[in-house]
């Protein structure tokens, strides 16, 4: 790691009060278009409420250079029953079974000037760390990117490919890993952050 960073645990009641910062940082990443930005303060204060969540930001001095957060996953849960009911069709054997037990990571973002230097995998790697959930879940963009290749390092394969939670949206890469993540660097032996409607 190039500079020196600080990771924070925070629970709910830490993580709504700075979800505005949260907002500015996801904006920053991801540049995403107005529409995925509306609504989503409301979105995040409702991830919070969720079971089992558990939020972790990386400080650089006084900047906050990248957070990321999940909980438990459980039906009634927009994500999570798209997904479920995605994998009930799936001809995968065994598909249903990735979300029987899972965390779901939710958000995961650094600044621009602070990726490529190991925050995002120590943010994921920490966030998931000593989970009891058997699996981690989570979807990304369906295309060769920073995010899937660190993905793919750490464990998670693909669930479903050119998935779309809505007529609108882009194509998403739904993934899947068996935690513990794998916290050390390996080969890359397999061929090869979710919509959030405002409804949600
Ligand atoms: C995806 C994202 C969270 C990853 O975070 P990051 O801090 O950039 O990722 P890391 O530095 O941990 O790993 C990325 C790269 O740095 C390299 N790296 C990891 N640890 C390193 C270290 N200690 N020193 C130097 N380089 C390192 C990795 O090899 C990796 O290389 P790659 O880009 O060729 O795959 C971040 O890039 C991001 O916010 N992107 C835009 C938003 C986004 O896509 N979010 C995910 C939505 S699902």
């Amino acid at each position: 790691m190039r500079q020196s960073v600080t990771f924070t645990e925070l629970g709910p009641a830490e993580f709504r009060p700075a979800i505005n910062r949260f907002i500015a940082v996801y904006r920053a990443a991801m540049n995403p278009p107005e529409r995925m930005l509306a609504g989503r303060e409301a979105i995040l204060e409702r991830h919070a409420a969720n079971p089992g969540f558990r939020a972790l930001t990386a400080a650089a001095g006084p900047v906050l250079a990248g957070f990321t957060y999940g909980f438990h996953g459980a039906p009634g849960q927009w994500w999570h029953d798209m997904v479920a009911g995605a994998l009930a069709l799936s001809s995968a054997p065994g598909a249903s079974a990735w979300l029987t037990d899972s965390f779901e990571v939710a958000e995961l973002h650094v600044l621009p000037a602070y990726q490529g230097g190991g925050i995002g995998r120590e943010l994921l790697l920490l966030l998931t760390s000593g989970r009891p959930e058997a699996t981690a879940v989570l979807s990304t963009a369906d295309i060769e990117s920073r995010a899937r290749r660190l993905y793919r390092r750490v464990g998670f394969t693909d669930l479903l490919t050119a998935f779309r939670f809505s007529g609108g949206d882009p194509p998403y890469a739904v993934m899947g890993a068996m935690l513990p993540l794998r916290s050390v660097a390996a080969p890359m032996t397999e061929a090869p952050c979710s919509p959030r409607p405002s409804s949600w």
